[in-house]
Order: structure tokens, then C-alpha cells, then sequence
């Protein structure tokens, strides 16, 4: 395996600096080797997403995944990246029932080797975010479309698009920065729409299928190396594709992202167009 940096550990300090000069990068990762392989290539964050549950375990959404696999791949990747910062995804099930389920489960993922833990939801979850910052876990919001909502949506749909609900997006994006999140994931809301929510807020904003106006981009790895089968939403892109190996594929996306040259007009979602 190859080794990883010897940079030292980004802090939210550090990212809020380096987002001031460029677009940040973030990634998925799950395991110590690719960890190794982003950290050398330049990634800035990596996400430990529930997203596992469909790339790694096979199931056909984010519900089935637990703490335990959050933490377990948290570790794994704990260990391959020396420079990222290390958010992991706090799954479904693990926040919803009281602010002390959510801080005493990430615990458990700070534990395992995070910085930062990721709650998905809007406005409701914000009580939740207060408390778990007050008490030293940094927090990641993630709002627009949130997989682990797939059977309240009815399937992965961009979201912000009926009445009402770009004023709700924008709402909720208030009250979690005021709640104390530092960093907010905007996934599959129109490009009008994301633009907005990221100038409207301070933290850090990291887009999927959202707007090149975000402070960030984050992907799943597995959809930037094309891997798997089925259809892809717009905002994917492969970057294996023409590269000479896998540290060139993801120092493609790095260098993409930086410069504002990812997402393209054709990953992002324009006001009107179909899903
Ligand atoms: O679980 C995940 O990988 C995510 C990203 C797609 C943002 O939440």
C-alpha cells in the first residue's frame, strides 16, 4: 500500500483559509488504501458516507447502515489519510430519537477517528446540531436530497422544486448555521437554488448535483471511477476515464474542483428541467 502524506491534519481552521483561495475538494472513501491514494492526490475532506451501504454492502439504500459500519470504515480511513480532514456520516437511526442518542453516537464516530460528523435533514435536526456543537463534535449539515428520506420522497429526486420549498431550503440552511453547523452538504437542488442557499450562509458549502458556487464538491468515489452498474444521476462524472491510474483519476477531480471547472453546466440541475 502505498503511504500516505506526512502533512499534518487539516483543521476547520485551515479549510476556512484555503476556501477563501480556492474550491475545497471532498470525497467518499471507505477504506485505508484509497485513503492513502486521495490524501496523495490532494483531497481536502473525506466523507465516510452512508453511501457505504450501497457501494460496499450491496443493499439499495443508505437505511440499512449502523454506527458500528460507520465506524469501522471511519477507522480504516483514519489510518490510510494523514492530511484530510475526516468527516463520518451519522446514519439512519442514529440522531432522530434525542440530542443525546446523537451525541453519544458521535462519540462513537469521533472515537473511531473523525473530525466531524454529518447529520442529514433540515430545520428539525437543527435542536440536535446546537447540542451535539456545544459539546465539542463539529458538525456537517446536509440538506436538499437526502437519501436516508428516499421512502418520504418517493426515490432520489432533486428536491427545492415545488412551492414553498426553496424558501424552506433557505430557512433550514439558516437555522443549522446558526445552530452552529460549520459545514453544510447541498446535494440535487436546482443550480439557482444551491447558488443561493451558498451565498445566503457563511459555513462551508459543499455541492453534489448542486452549483459550482458551492465552497466545495464532494462525489462518491466509486461514481468518479465508474464503478458499478445502472443508471448515474447528472451530477456524476468519470474521471478514470483517459487517466494513466487511480491517483491521476482522482487528482483530475481535485484539480476539476479547484479551479471551478467541476460541476459543468451539465451536472448541475437548471430550474425547470426533468430529474
Ligand atoms: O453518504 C454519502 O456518501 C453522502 C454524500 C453523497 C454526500 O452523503
Amino acid at each position: 500500500m502505498s503511504s500516505h502524506s506526512s502533512n499534518p491534519r487539516l483543521t476547520l481552521h485551515d479549510l476556512r483559509k484555503l476556501a477563501a483561495t480556492r474550491k475545497l475538494a471532498m470525497l467518499t472513501c471507505y477504506d485505508a488504501a484509497f485513503a492513502a491514494t486521495l490524501d496523495a492526490a490532494g483531497v481536502d475532506i473525506i466523507l465516510i458516507g452512508d453511501s457505504l451501504g450501497m457501494v460496499v454492502q450491496g443493499h439499495d439504500s443508505t437505511l440499512p447502515v449502523t454506527v458500528a459500519d460507520v465506524a469501522y470504515h471511519t477507522a480504516c480511513v483514519a489510518r490510510g489519510a494523514a492530511r484530510p480532514w475526516i468527516i463520518a456520516d451519522m446514519p439512519f437511526g442514529s440522531f432522530q430519537i434525542s440530542p443525546e442518542q446523537a451525541f453519544a453516537n458521535a462519540v462513537t464516530l469521533m472515537q473511531a477517528g473523525a473530525q466531524m460528523v454529518k447529520i442529514e435533514g433540515g430545520a428539525e435536526v437543527a435542536p440536535t446540531v446546537e447540542f451535539m456543537v456545544r459539546r465539542g463534535i463539529p458538525v456537517c449539515a446536509h440538506i436538499g436530497l437526502t437519501p436516508q428520506h428516499v421512502n418520504v420522497f418517493g426515490g432520489y429526486r432533486v428536491q427545492g422544486r415545488r412551492a414553498g420549498a426553496a424558501g424552506r431550503l433557505l430557512e433550514a440552511a439558516r437555522l443549522l448555521q446558526e445552530a452552529g453547523a460549520a459545514m453544510m452538504v447541498i446535494e440535487a437542488v436546482p443550480e439557482p437554488l444551491a447558488r443561493r442557499v451558498a451565498e445566503a450562509v457563511q459555513v462551508i458549502t459543499i455541492g453534489i448535483g448542486a452549483s459550482v458556487a458551492c465552497a466545495g464538491q464532494v462525489l462518491v468515489l466509486h461514481d468518479l471511477l465508474g464503478a458499478g452498474v445502472g443508471k448515474r444521476p447528472r451530477f456524476v462524472k468519470n474521471f478514470l476515464q483517459g487517466a494513466a491510474s487511480l491517483q491521476d483519476a482522482v487528482g483530475a477531480y481535485v484539480a476539476d474542483v479547484r479551479a471551478g471547472r467541476f460541476p459543468g453546466p451539465e451536472h448541475v440541475y437548471p430550474e425547470a428541467a426533468g430529474n
